[in-house]
């Protein structure tokens, strides 16, 4: 079936509306895990999103389909949680490994990354995600909270600890033994919610907040992830963009702030130094790993290499630290 046949098929299964009334389907671009697409009701504009069982990276980086089902199921705590910052949803279908939402779009609305790196004023983006992701960890650590679709420990190996952390071992074998252990760490834990891929580029903010897209690695697992996958975008732009550096490195300072109110699972100190830890790993495999971040050049590649191995050999205590480590290093290298 081609992607307009599913969209037939799949709002007629959800009961939205008749294949006949599709107008358009526009697939949209920029993922790489599944079919994505704004879909034309005449009436209404929806996105639909199905499940690819191979990713369109690389050629060994697999995860199985119904990681669709965790995305619905943590959009919908999303939802309930924080209406103001969700899509709305309008079903999904086991079958076809597909689900609708609503297209969210807006003369207020834009990607986050396309701000980030166009360097557009900084409108607080990075506090506003930072609280949007403690309220969600927050939620999840409380008993009651229904953990059954979130059991996802062996998706978020093949689709983050591997093509992460274990790819990166493979290329620094001196560092194997800090990324061993923080595999284990990531792999063993389930204290909260983690959405997996908090990334600047499956962020629409729009005037009611952000809305975190894209949560196919969604799983119980170690509070530290989110929080260090996001800092991670905002570090490497920071040594991408010399002129928000400084900025970058206070937004970074700042969305641990906000981020760390929410902390009542565990001391806030303790999850601090695991996201000091985990932090510069995830620099190193966003040029050493499998998923490597395309704008940066050779040298750039290389001054991550140096800042990331020296803060994963030595680890900062805080964020606050890790900031100014990185702001040191680089002054140093004269960037
Ligand atoms: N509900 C939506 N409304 C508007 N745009 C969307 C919506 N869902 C996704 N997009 C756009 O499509 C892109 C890819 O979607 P995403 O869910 O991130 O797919 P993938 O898993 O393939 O990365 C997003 O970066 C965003 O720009
Ligand atoms: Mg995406």
């Amino acid at each position: 079936m081609n992607i307009r046949e599913r969209c037939e098929s799949l709002v007629r299964e959800l009961g939205i509306a008749d294949a006949s009334d599709i107008l358009s389907v526009e697939p949209l671009t920029g993922g790489v895990a599944s079919d994505i697409a704004k879909v034309d009701l005449g009436k209404r504009t929806i996105c639909v999103k199905f499940a690819l069982p191979k990713l369109k990276v690389a050629a060994d980086w697999q995860a199985p389909v119904h990681r669709n089902a965790a995305e619905y199921a943590w959009l919908k705590v999303a939802a309930d949680l924080l209406p103001q910052s969700a899509v709305r949803l309008f079903g999904r279908s086991e079958a076809q490994h597909g689900f609708a939402m609503e297209f969210v779009s807006g003369e207020d609305v834009y990607l986050w990354k396309t701000s980030l790196l166009e360097q557009k004023p900084n409108k607080g983006e990075a506090l506003l995600v930072a609280d949007m992701i403690g309220r969600i960890h927050q939620k999840s650590s409380q008993s009651g909270f229904d953990t059954t679709p979130f059991q996802n420990r062996d998706d978020f190996h093949a689709l983050r600890i591997e093509p992460y952390l274990s790819a990166t071992a493979k290329v620094h074998s001196d560092l194997s033994p800090h990324l061993n252990e923080l595999e284990d760490m990531l792999y063993q834990s389930n204290q909260v919610l983690v959405h997996g891929d908090v990334s600047p580029k499956n962020i629409l903010m729009r005037s009611g907040g952000p809305v975190l897209l894209d949560a196919e690695c969604a799983t119980m697992g170690d509070a530290s992830f989110d929080p260090s996958f996001c800092l991670n975008h905002l570090v490497l732009k920071a040594i991408h963009l010399p002129a928000t550096r400084e900025h970058l490195l206070k937004d970074v300072v700042a969305f641990w702030q906000a981020y760390a109110t929410h902390i009542t699972w565990e001391p806030p100190t303790t999850l601090e130094s695991r996201v000091c830890r985990l932090l510069p790993a995830l620099m190193l495999a966003r040029v050493d790993g499998k998923s490597p971040v395309e704008y940066l050049n050779d040298a750039e590649k290389d001054i991550v290499r140096a800042i990331s191995k020296s803060l994963l050999k030595t680890p900062a205590d805080t964020i606050s630290e890790f900031a100014n480590r990185v702001s040191a290093d680089l002054k140093e290298m004269n960037t």
